[in-house]
């Protein structure tokens, strides 16, 4: 078929508003006369012998195979589809076979003809007759295959249907806080344009572009508390674009980070570093590491030059009937999410080597430590004392990241650090949690199903408890007593101990005044999970 030979005859197979849009676009076209457009229970007229040299099935996608079906076959006529996440076999009986999607919506006819002839893109695939159609509206025809059609129409869905369903996400969260939705549209638009203009990844700003975890906790906090069920979309559109900020500043190509096993390669290794200058960043570990730990490395590589990730799975730290012996380990995955999070050397020293023989020193911070987990693990303090100054003490003069998830871990630490004038900068980092708001913790995986099921209600409990207080409640036991309750709710449970308290001290002062910390420790069968939060009263 060329383009000076006489029209072609078009006969459209549904009168919707796709099949009318089409025929009205096609109106003045030269190439392209369109004979009729019929139902698609037009069996009489389908089947009559007067068929047109072009065939276009405009039905619904689930109904295009048994039109295709209906109609007579022939050598002569060619039977197109609109559909865009089907192929050309739900043609099949047709000798000659062809699509032609539309990458626009055709709301009625009269739009619908406008859009089609506006110059916009269309996918085809099969007789060339497809290409000439579009050259005959004016749009930019591309090839999608069979194979690759489903995930073709998969790319649309996502750029039109998903991206209004997006805004109606911001418009439920704005509206939440009040905020027009005309300013997020303006917004919204401005973003577009600079898609358009560099690319997504360039395109990428705010908090999860600049790895601004304290704010984005803020805002997965809110929701929580306010819109819980927005925190699933929000969760996985932040993940989403954690990937692309990734790949706006890929990590510089290296053979991954430098596995160190004894005190003596890290000490030399880390000399080296800090001779060319290089600040030294450091995340003290025991491994099977989650979200929660990457997060605490991503930090250190974003602050420092040098990021140190120690794997060590402290002995002194342990109860004797405590989990020493069960606790999870998976070095490989260890190492591979180290590499993800850009750490630069991973200590993984043995027993034998921190602890070649009986220690006989102790670190131990009775104050701080006295409280709590102290209380309830009476030597755990002193292991974790310990063997951080010993950590410290190798790795030396650096930044050291911890998680707030261990609230009493980082204030023994902190003293430590402060009364041995130690080179350190102890920084604390955000809690991260599932999406139902439990804490990430490398003890979650002792839980049985029905366990993780309830293991929120720790999560809960807090809400409560910060709520009590923002209500104007001031008496630490109302409070304790109220996240008691809440941790009752669940059968499961057995709450060790539920604690409003000063957040410096962590101890009881009266009335709730200040900055407050409320902390828990709940049994689930064999695990023991810890939670806290934080409020001004
Ligand atoms: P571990 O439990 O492996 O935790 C290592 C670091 O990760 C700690 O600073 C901890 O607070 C932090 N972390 C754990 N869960 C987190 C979460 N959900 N969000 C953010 N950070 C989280 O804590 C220890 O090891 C040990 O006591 C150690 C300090 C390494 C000494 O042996």
């Amino acid at each position: 078929m060329t383009s000076d030979a006489k029209p072609l005859t078009v006969r459209i197979i549904g009168a919707g508003r796709a099949g009318r849009s089409l025929a009205k676009a096609l109106e003045d076209s030269a190439r392209f006369a369109v004979r009729d457009v019929l139902g698609r229970t037009d069996h009489d007229r389908m089947l009559a012998s007067d068929s047109a040299d072009v065939v276009v099935i405009a039905t619904p996608d689930s109904v295009i195979a048994e039109v295709a079906r209906t109609l007579p076959r022939s050598t002569e006529t060619v039977v197109v589809h609109l559909a865009g996440s089907l192929g050309l076999d739900v043609l099949a009986p047709h000798p000659r076979r062809a699509a032609m999607h539309p990458l626009m919506a055709l709301p009625n006819p009269e739009l619908g003809a406008a859009r089609l002839r506006d110059g916009g893109w269309f996918a085809t695939a099969g007789d060339p007759v497809a290409r000439e159609m579009v050259a005959a509206l004016g749009g930019r025809p591309f090839e999608i295959g069979d194979e690759d059609r489903a995930l073709y129409h998969a790319a649309a869905v996502i750029s039109s249907n998903h991206v209004v369903a997006l805004l109606g996400h911001g418009e439920r969260v704005g509206n939440e806080a009040k905020v027009p939705f005309e300013a997020l549209l303006d917004l919204a638009s401005g973003n577009l344009a600079n898609v358009a203009s560099m690319g997504p990844a360039a395109a990428l700003t705010g908090p999860a572009a600049r790895g601004d975890e304290a704010t984005l906790d803020a805002h997965l906090g809110a929701l929580r508390r306010r819109l819980p069920a927005e925190l699933a979309t929000y969760s996985a559109l932040l993940n989403e674009a954690r990937l692309l900020a990734d790949r706006h500043e890929p990590a510089p190509a290296t053979a991954g980070p430098r596995i160190v096993a004894t005190i003596d390669e890290l000490r030399g290794t880390l000399f080296d570093h800090r001779r060319a200058g290089r600040r030294v960043g450091f995340v003290p570990t025991m491994g099977y590491l989650h979200a929660g730990h990457v997060s605490l490395i991503e930090a250190s590589a974003r602050a420092n030059d040098v990021t140190v990730v120690s794997i060590f799975v402290n002995p002194l730290q342990f109860g004797a009937d405590e989990d020493l012996g069960d606790y999870p380990r998976d070095l490989d995955r260890d190492l591979e999410l180290c590499a993800a999070a850009n750490a630069d050397v991973v200590f993984v020293p043995s027993v034998a080597e921190m602890y070649p023989e009986d220690i006989d020193t102790v670190v131990s911070v009775p104050t701080v430590a006295g409280p709590l987990e102290g209380a309830a693990r009476p030597n755990h303090f002193a292991g974790v004392a310990t063997v951080v100054a010993k950590l410290f003490a190798i790795v030396g003069d650096c930044r050291a990241y911890f998680g707030e998830k261990d609230w009493q871990q980082v204030a023994v630490v902190r003293r430590m650090v402060s009364d041995l004038s130690m080179p350190v900068e102890v920084l604390a980092c955000p809690t991260r949690r599932e999406l139902d708001g439990l804490a990430m913790s490398s003890r979650n995986e002792y839980l049985t199903e029905a366990e993780r099921r309830q293991a929120p209600v720790l999560r809960k409990a807090l809400d409560a408890g910060i709520g009590l207080i923002q209500d104007g409640e001031r008496d630490p036991a109302t409070v304790e007593a109220r996240m008691a309750e809440v941790i009752a709710t669940a059968p499961l449970a057995v709450l060790d101990y539920a604690a409003a308290v000063c957040a410096d001290t962590l101890e009881h002062s009266g009335a709730l005044a200040g900055e407050i910390r409320l902390l828990l420790a709940v049994k689930f069968g064999r695990a023991r999970l810890i939670d806290n939060d934080g409020c001004l009263a």
